[in-house]
């Protein structure tokens, strides 16, 4: 082999040296790497030529090249371990995670007063000897009026207090339930006597003041048997909120119209926020009472209405409103605290 093509090949190694002990990142290597070793690299060319050469000078050339390539590729990999020690290096020297800091605390968050209000009323109930039922929020209208003997043309069922859902001839009438007690009808309509259940839920009517909020809360109650009594539903009352709002608490009874029921009342509480006391109570208006809930014996008509036999059965039906049993419950002076869902406020009750 001429002393001119040694040159040239020692001259390619040290260009290959000098390439890869430059190169700064993988990339760079890689083309580095190409330019020599590839396809079409310059030590593959010359290893391709070979056969073109007079017989004698192939081994030595074909040799030559060889070395020059296993040198190249010492190379690649050396510097390849180079970059590899080097970006380790890099990550080292990064300030490192001080693993003593505290943690960040998280904001847990918490049952909401209504939701809370709601379970221990129904736990209440459940230890007087209640089921628990359910209905849809979305119900039949003759489920909310008709069955329970609402008039025709009864003010509630006016387009102001209800959301229509579908609005179809009047068998198939959809609306958001005004009150739970819709369940009572379910209830009667898929049991026979005697039924003993309270239902919790949601409700929805087109009022929205400083007092009033589209949708709330009730809880139903429906008691049927043979020979129950007036006397029977207001004891079951009158324990029921001995348990939610202690022993001493003050209630009254007033008499009320519901379409549903026969004899009516009203149920009212001893205002807790003020005992009566300030005239200027924003709960309870000054009078002292808060009403919370409506009652009464179930109207005969009622029974028919479900097939329940109105000769052989009587029974009680209750419906209180939850927001105002929760105000009561955590002396909440503004029913419009509970629909803000300000966490301060929540987090306070
Ligand atoms: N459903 C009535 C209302 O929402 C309350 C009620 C329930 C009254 C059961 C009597 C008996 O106002």
């Amino acid at each position: 082999m001429s002393d001119s093509l040694s040159d040239a090949l020692a001259a390619l190694e040290a260009e290959v040296r000098a390439a890869c002990a430059a190169a700064r990142d993988d990339n760079e290597l890689r083309q580095t790497a190409a330019r020599y070793l590839g396809v079409s690299g310059t030590l593959t060319r010359l290893l391709k030529r070979i056969p073109e050469l007079p017989g004698p000078e192939r081994k030595p050339f074909g040799q030559r090249v060889n070395a020059a390539k296993v040198a190249a590729e010492a190379c690649v990999a050396q510097a390849h371990a180079r970059l590899r020690a080097e970006a380790r290096e890099r990550e080292l020297a990064r300030p490192a995670a001080d693993v003593t800091l505290p943690g960040r605390r998280r904001k847990v968050g918490r049952r909401h007063p209504i939701q809370r209000v709601l379970e221990e009323v129904v736990d209440t109930f459940v230890g007087l000897g209640f089921d628990v039922a359910e209905g849809p929020e979305a119900e039949l209208s003759v489920n909310n009026f008709d069955r329970l003997g609402f008039p025709a043309d009864h003010p509630a069922m006016d387009m102001h207090d209800s959301f229509f859902v579908a609005d179809l001839d009047a068998a198939a009438r959809v609306l958001l339930r005004t009150h739970t007690s819709t369940v009572q009808v379910r209830e009667m309509l898929s049991h026979p006597p005697p039924v003993r259940v309270v239902a919790p839920g949601a409700v929805y009517r087109r009022d929205d003041d400083v007092t009033h909020s589209p949708m709330f809360f009730q809880l139903e109650g429906l008691l049927v048997d043979e020979g129950v009594t007036l006397s029977q539903l207001r004891g079951v009352l009158e324990a029921f909120l001995g348990r939610l709002l202690g022993e001493g608490v003050k209630t009254r009874f007033r008499a009320s119209y519901f379409p549903f029921v026969e004899p009516g009342a009203e149920l009212d509480v001893g205002c807790l926020l003020c005992r009566g006391e300030d005239a200027s109570c924003r709960v309870c208006k000054g009078t002292g009472w808060l009403e919370i809930l409506g009652c009464g014996m179930v109207d005969p008509v009622v029974f028919s209405n479900v097939g329940y036999d109105p000769e052989r059965y009587t029974g009680f039906a209750f419906g209180m409103g939850i927001d105002r049993l929760a105000m009561l419950r955590y002396r909440v002076p503004d029913i419009r605290l509970l629909y803000e869902n300000d966490p301060r406020f929540l987090a306070s009750v």
